[in-house]
């Protein structure tokens, strides 16, 4: 199977968790992207939900697919969150924000009694850290900051090169709030919890893309010649 299609199975599993009337966090990325096209579908059927999108690219999608939508001033409290993952450990501690979308899909997440993460297995991984790190900052200041960032990352024992994010045509990216990304590519990130307080202490870091003890649960489709196998981590 490809990878898209291990994404639409993923996210074929999580369509049963979300129950009529539920407020719901909508994710950024081609999994969650699937998992768009499956609800509108079920939202066509007749189902009742009100999503709040985590980046302007899924609030796009979400309204071509008919899905009724509010902010977090609207509805500040969430049922179920459901978003990818770039990568995801054993103790459901997560990397994310490849698609640069972190600070509104961590706002989101948080703001929901329940957050369940859908990717295929490829994300799960030992030790967090493979996939470079996105760090979300201010504009203002960029290069100090980087600095900072630099020295937190070698307090934590951490070392690799920090990169500011640039898109295909070269572009220095730029998140839905206007800032920059950082990707610290590291390697590994043994205590992801120092790490994470090191670089909330640094002003101008607006998030970082380590996701801890929010998710509760991860689906994960794996192939297994022409079909997919799903497993659970945590409970759904
Ligand atoms: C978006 O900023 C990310 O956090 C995505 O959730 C993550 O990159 C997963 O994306 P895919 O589903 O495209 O792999």
């Amino acid at each position: 199977m490809s990878a898209p299609d291990l994404k639409r199975a993923a996210a074929e599993r999580a369509i049963p968790l979300v129950e009529d009337g539920m407020r719901l966090g909508i994710g950024t990325g081609s999994t969650a992207a699937a998992f768009v096209a499956l609800l509108g579908e079920r939202v066509r059927a007749g189902l009742t939900v009100t999503g709040v999108p985590t980046s302007e690219a899924t609030r796009i999608a979400c309204e071509r697919e008919g899905i009724p939508l509010a902010t977090l001033e609207e509805m500040p409290e969430l049922d179920l969150t459901i978003d990818g993952a770039d990568e995801v450990d054993g103790n459901l501690r997560l990397i994310k924000g490849g698609g640069a979308a972190l600070l509104r899909e961590k706002i989101v997440a948080v703001a929901s009694r329940r957050m369940v993460v859908i990717a295929d297995a490829s994300k799960r991984v030992e030790t967090l850290g493979a996939f470079p790190l996105p760090v979300e900052v201010n504009l203002f200041g960029i290069g100090a900051t980087t600095r900072a960032v630099e020295a937190a990352v070698a307090q934590t024992g951490c070392a690799g090169e920090i990169v500011r994010r640039h898109d295909a045509s070269g572009a220095p990216v730029l998140t839905d709030g206007g800032h920059a990304i950082l990707d610290l590519r590291l390697g590994r990130i043994p205590d992801p919890e120092a790490l994470s307080a090191r670089l909330w202490a640094v002003p101008g870091v607006v998030e970082h893309g380590l996701f801890l003890g929010i998710a509760d649960a991860a689906i994960l489709a794996a192939t297994d010649g022409d079909t997919a196998v799903i497993s659970v981590l945590g409970r759904l």
